[in-house]
């Protein structure tokens, strides 16, 4: 992979870590573009790339298969940052010696020395916490490598080379439990690599506008709007790029939330988007009739949208890309060094296109993780309504009714789900909570309403703190919120007579049931 930008540029070579893309992440904070390649496919290293960090690993470097970078064009001529392993590799690499711990070292530690002259922990002061997480730890080091910082345990927590500028940690400066993480990063990306910040979200849209001419020409480019950020994001920077040339086309699968598809679609047209909105909800139906089973009601819902949008694209003529609104975790997941990882499900791709479409492809965000595409769509005045919003599944509310989809299970779905959400905006809890939502369960129970007895339906309710999706907590909403929850749906919604609160976390549980 080329670099996407000409800029000044720190390569983070990925040893498998789980924290490589904090590493990222922490960067890209200081306003300083950074990629993630695999250790093994490192890019051309040209006058844009300022400096190198080796993140930590899930190998032992002593194992006989741990991953070997090749250091040629590296160590000696460029700074360099090694974490973790990547500490350990190179203390190994240069006849020092490295060997499990006798203690744990994981969790909490705090410096109890640091050399205050070296330019990598200046401002660091002793005491401070940081964060260990290794099996291995360094026992000795070769003469010319310097012991910069101590923990009580780990004598060499890190160490600088003489006489060039290469720099190593045992510990993690990019989780922020290691509270001076990001003085180190800042210390070894500004001062040490001199890189300029860059990289802010004006210059972003500014460069990828240009490039979007550049790339399209006068070509017209289709795209899904899906209502959700990251579509939302690479529409509006067509659109700046390419005015109307950019065709959106946005689905009504009758599996959105209430009003969603008519409020959202008003958007879009206040946005000055070219927008076709289709109501394709009977056909979505018609394919969800009978299933039952959570693949295959996706599988359903994905070939029914490639056949919506391909005879909708069909129409534009003379259509030659496709906008995807692609972000840069997807691009590092299908490249890194264990291959794909594991914990990305492939149905979730339920927007991807089959090749018979012919259509080029274009991915303005490709580059962006999501807290840098929200900042790039505030850059863009996007409403905060539109970027402030939960994630939503492609399947919708599909995966939210549990068994057969009918639509007359999507329509008490949709009132359970506006109550709560709205009841989440009224009560300033929506942008505490990373996602919420309702889960109509396939069960009756009983219940008495007024003199009657009562046999209907039971909802669930999700709420969930997380960064990525990738692991979340239930979110321990005000016990307060959660009975006026109760109350107003079984009072309003036709047909509910229970309402639980799902406190499951994930792992081992999901965050959507199906
Ligand atoms: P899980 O249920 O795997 O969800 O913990 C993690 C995140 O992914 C969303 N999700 C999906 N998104 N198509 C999507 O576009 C899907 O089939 C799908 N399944 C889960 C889920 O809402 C959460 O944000």
């Amino acid at each position: 992979m080329q670099s996407f930008y000409s800029m000044d540029t720190i390569i983070i070579l990925d040893f498998g870590s789980q924290y490589t893309q904090l590493i990222a992440r922490k960067i890209r904070e200081l306003n300083v573009y950074c990629e993630i390649h695999p250790f093994n496919k490192i890019p051309a290293l040209t006058p844009d790339v300022k400096g190198v960090v080796f993140s930590g690993s899930p190998y032992s470097c002593t194992a006989p298969d741990a991953p070997v970078p090749d250091m040629v064009g590296i160590k000696g001529k460029l700074p360099l940052l090694a974490v973790c392993y990547g500490a350990q590799y190179l203390a190994r690499w240069g006849g020092g010696v490295v060997e499990p711990s006798a203690t744990r070292e994981y969790g909490r530690a705090n410096l109890s020395y640091v050399d205050a002259s070296s330019p990598l922990l200046r401002g660091v002061s002793v005491g401070s916490q940081v964060w260990m997480s290794h099996g291995d730890t360094i026992q000795h080091v070769p003469d010319n490598y310097r012991c910069i910082c101590s923990t009580d345990n780990v004598r060499y927590a890190g160490y600088q080379i003489e006489g060039e500028p290469t720099y190593a940690i045992q510990f993690h400066p990019e989780v922020h439990h290691s509270t001076d993480g990001l003085t180190l990063l800042r210390n070894f990306v500004m001062d040490i690599c001199h890189c300029n910040a860059t990289w802010t979200p004006a210059s972003f849209v500014e460069t990828t506008v240009e490039q979007l001419r550049a790339q399209v020409g006068d070509d017209t480019v289709v795209l899904g709007l899906s209502g959700g950020v990251d579509s939302t994001v690479a529409a509006v920077l067509l659109n700046k790029a390419i005015g109307s040339r950019l065709h959106c086309i946005f689905v009504d699968n009758g599996l959105l939330r209430k009003n969603e598809f008519q409020n959202v679609l008003e958007s879009y047209r206040d946005m000055g988007l070219n927008v076709k909105g289709v109501d394709a909800k009977s056909r979505f139906y018609k394919a969800l009739s009978g299933l039952t089973d959570p693949e295959k009601k996706r599988k359903a819902i994905g070939k029914t949208f490639i056949d919506v949008f391909d005879a909708e694209a069909k129409q534009i003529s003379d259509a030659k890309w496709l906008a995807q609104g692609t972000i840069y975790p997807d691009v590092i997941e299908s490249s890194s060094v264990k291959g794909p990882s594991q914990t990305i499900k492939s149905h979730h791709n339920v927007g991807g296109l089959p090749d018979y479409m012919k259509l080029k492809l274009v991915e303005p965000l490709r580059s962006l993780f999501k807290d840098e595409v929200r900042r790039v769509g505030r850059q863009l005045g996007i409403k905060d309504s539109l970027i402030g919003r939960h994630p939503f599944p492609g399947p919708g509310l599909a995966i939210r009714i549990l068994g057969e989809v009918t639509p007359e299970k999507v329509h008490v779905l949709q009132e359970v789900d506006d109550i709560f959400i709205q009841g989440l905006r009224d009560a300033d809890l929506y942008d505490k909570v990373w996602q919420a939502g309702a889960i109509l369960l396939p069960i009756q129970s009983v219940g008495v309403m007024g003199d009657e007895r009562t046999y209907e339906r039971v909802v669930a309710l999700r709420a969930v703190e997380s960064v990525d999706g990738m692991t979340a907590d239930w979110c321990h909403l005000p016990y307060e919120f959660l009975a006026k929850m109760s109350n107003e749906i079984i009072n309003r919604v036709r047909g509910v007579n229970r309402v639980c609160y799902d406190i499951s976390s994930k792992p081992p549980a999901t965050i959507e049931w199906e």
